[in-house]
């Protein structure tokens, strides 16, 4: 019998490469970098299932290049702006996703970024490597405390409530701006805000919604205005959330104190960026989900939920499902 043909476009983790190498004829991407527009419209002509990175625009253009014969994407991450549900839709095909696996590891990363701003911890680093710590000093580096602090979350689904059981940890009064989160719903400790009342009263300001129309820019020089002079901004969900330009504005004049970021628009950073040139931002470069337990999790999913949709089953996560 022979095999279905899929294309995956990256390397990913042995855990999901093996259950697709068993079952289908695997074209991997090779290269590091992703593939090229026209390589992958290309590569995915005659496939019956694409495992997507979020690198990767999954449009109707890649869809109608495959062909009809296409019965299944499967993002290889939780978001899926990178993917037109729409159009999948408007073809039958199911697009899978990984939910779950990555809410605890994203968390963490989420809060290692919200400490290392908070504490200047990479100016720290930066400053004992070039040979400056000739003492301790009174003032030297001072940061803003987390213990007793205000956390606003924009966004209180699986990885927001994650932030805020170490948030309670650490002693922090949680406040949440999320309008599909009534309050009963919310665990405890979690007090609903609207949000210019969050983006007043919070001291650590993290985000935690799916990039959408209505979350595009929603942290904009509006936003930053309402802000306290003291509050850290962090962003582990999309980079468009931000408005960069008026991110920038915001730290280089000091209207807030600090921003930590996982994701940037555009992404990667330019590496001219003026942004790059501050001390008080802390940037990762899209990590929040890589511990090797959590990727290799996410790799199976993704595996798995190829798998189900080339048999026609019901994905483990389907994207427009409830729960998922
Ligand atoms: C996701 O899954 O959406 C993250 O951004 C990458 O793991």
């Amino acid at each position: 019998m022979t095999k279905p043909k899929v294309f995956v476009t990256r390397r990913i983790p042995e855990e999901g490469l093996r259950l697709l190498e068993a079952a289908c004829e695997v074209d991997v991407w090779p290269e590091d970098l992703p593939p090229s527009r026209d390589a992958l419209l290309e590569r995915v002509r005659g496939v019956e299932g694409i495992l997507s990175m979020l690198t990767e625009r999954i449009d109707a253009e890649v869809m109608d290049a495959a062909g009809p014969q296409l019965k299944v994407i499967s993002n290889y991450a939780v978001g899926y702006d990178n993917v037109d549900i729409p159009a999948a839709t408007a073809r039958g095909i199911p697009v899978g996703h990984t939910p779950g696996v990555l809410t605890e590891t994203t968390a963490d990363f989420a809060f290692a970024l919200l400490m290392a701003a908070a504490r200047r911890l990479v100016e720290a680093d930066a400053f004992v490597r070039a040979g400056r710590w000739k003492t301790w000093e009174p003032q030297r580096l001072l940061g803003v405390d987390i213990y007793g602090a205000t956390l606003g979350l924009v966004g209180l689904g699986r990885i927001g409530r994650a932030v805020a059981r170490r948030a309670l940890g650490f002693g922090m009064r949680v406040l949440y701006y999320d309008p599909a989160v009534p309050s009963e719903d919310a665990p405890a400790g979690c007090s609903p805000a609207a949000l210019d009342t969050l983006l007043r009263q919070a001291d650590f300001i993290s985000l935690h919604v799916p990039l959408t129309p209505q979350t595009r820019r929603l942290i904009d020089a509006a936003a930053f205005a309402k802000m306290k002079p003291t509050a850290v901004l962090v962003n582990t969900a999309r980079g468009p959330v931000v408005d960069p330009q008026a991110l920038y504005e915001a730290l280089s004049s000091r209207r807030i104190f600090a921003a930590a970021l996982d994701v940037t628009d555009p992404e990667p950073i330019p590496p001219d960026s003026p942004l790059l040139q501050l001390d008080n931002l802390v940037i990762a470069p899209h990590i929040g989900s890589a511990s090797r337990a959590t990727r290799g999790k996410m790799a199976r999913i993704a595996a798995e939920n190829l798998l189900a949709g080339l048999r026609g089953a019901p994905l483990l996560h389907r994207v427009g499902v409830a729960g998922d």
